[in-house]
């Protein structure tokens, strides 16, 4: 190669072919290098196996009426030759594929939530510091984003072309995905599962800024609570406290510090409290009962928008968040 990295190739490939929209974030070079490779395997063996055919309908044609093909015996170097090249093009794919479907969808620890509402037919945003958005989404570039998601009606997909990234939103429970954009643009967002009649409106924008940008339009704008903040005033709203009192002596168990770690539960199995878990907790209490608390917590069914669901999971999670700042 010219002195081009293997990214700048690649890019420089689909720029010419048209063949893709702009490769934008840390991973949507590499996914296009296993696409290019894949699609390169599948056209030489294309080529290889079909001009071996014709050759052969040639060469071995029948050429009169009463005349017998010869006897032949299987060649055991090419039959091993088929299997073992074959074989190691597979095992190569495949560990070259999981590996990026690993990295693709494990954010990493450093990045920063955005919560996804996908509902027949718009998307709903919001940043933990409060902003929302519809059908438009902004980012800062060079940060891992990841995106927390769920469905308040039926399945949608939230595709990020530019991004290489894309993933099923969910109703009842939580999805999310990451990605980290590498340049400064606005890129096209889809949904990409048929949830209706204006499925193809379901569209929008994802906005990559310069941080100093992303920070001032964070800052612009009406003004608006931080998430874990409307989180706790629905927490106080509906005396969640009265129980889960934070020191732990209340009739449920304290809520600080409880998320990202296992809990024990009355059933005997240990959980970690995530996302899906405190969403269980508030919908069938009983279903995942904390060991050594009575059965008492009613079922907060139907009482919940989506949105309130994910700022109490805000408030839950600043509130370990908050221990953990008192450790150190
Ligand atoms: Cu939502 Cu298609």
């Amino acid at each position: 190669m010219t002195g081009l990295t293997q990214m700048e190739w690649s890019a420089a490939v689909a720029a010419i072919l048209q063949l893709q929209p702009p490769a934008a974030s840390s991973i949507a070079g590499e996914i296009d290098q296993l696409y290019y490779l894949l699609t390169g395997i599948t056209l030489f063996f294309t080529v290889l196996i079909f001009s071996i055919i014709f050759y052969f309908m040639v060469k071995y044609r029948r050429r009169s009426k009463d005349e017998k093909p010869p006897d032949v015996h299987a060649s055991l170097a090419l039959e091993l030759a088929w299997t073992i090249i074959p074989s190691l093009i597979c095992v190569v794919v495949f560990v070259w594929s999981s590996t990026l479907y690993v990295r693709a969808y494990h954010p990493p620890a450093n990045s920063t939530e955005i919560f996804v509402i996908g509902k027949q037919w718009m998307w709903h945003l919001q940043h933990p510091e409060g902003p929302r958005e519809i059908n438009e989404l902004h980012v800062p570039v060079g940060v891992p984003i990841r995106l927390t998601m769920t469905s308040q009606d039926v399945i949608h997909g939230f595709y990020v072309p530019s991004f290489r990234v894309k993933k099923d939103v969910l109703p009842g429970r939580y999805t999310s995905m990451w990605f980290e954009a590498t340049q400064i643009g606005t890129y096209h967002l889809f949904c990409t599962e048929f949830c209706g009649t204006n499925h193809t409106e379901m569209i929008g924008w994802v906005y990559v800024m310069a941080p100093s940008d992303y920070a001032a339009w964070l800052a612009g704008g009406e003004k608006s609570e931080p998430m874990a903040q409307q989180g706790e005033r629905i927490f106080s709203h509906y005396t969640c406290g009265y129980c889960h009192v934070a020191d732990g002596t209340g009739r449920g168990p304290s809520l600080v510090g409880i998320f990202g770690k296992p809990e024990k539960l009355a059933s005997g199995e240990s959980k970690i409290v995530d996302e899906d878990l405190i969403r269980q907790a508030l919908m069938e209490p009983n279903s995942v009962q904390v060991a050594g608390y009575a059965p008492i917590m009613p079922t907060f069914k139907g009482q919940f928008t989506e949105e309130q669901i994910l700022q109490l999971i805000a408030y839950v999670k600043s509130l370990g968040v908050q221990e953990r700042a008192n450790v150190k």
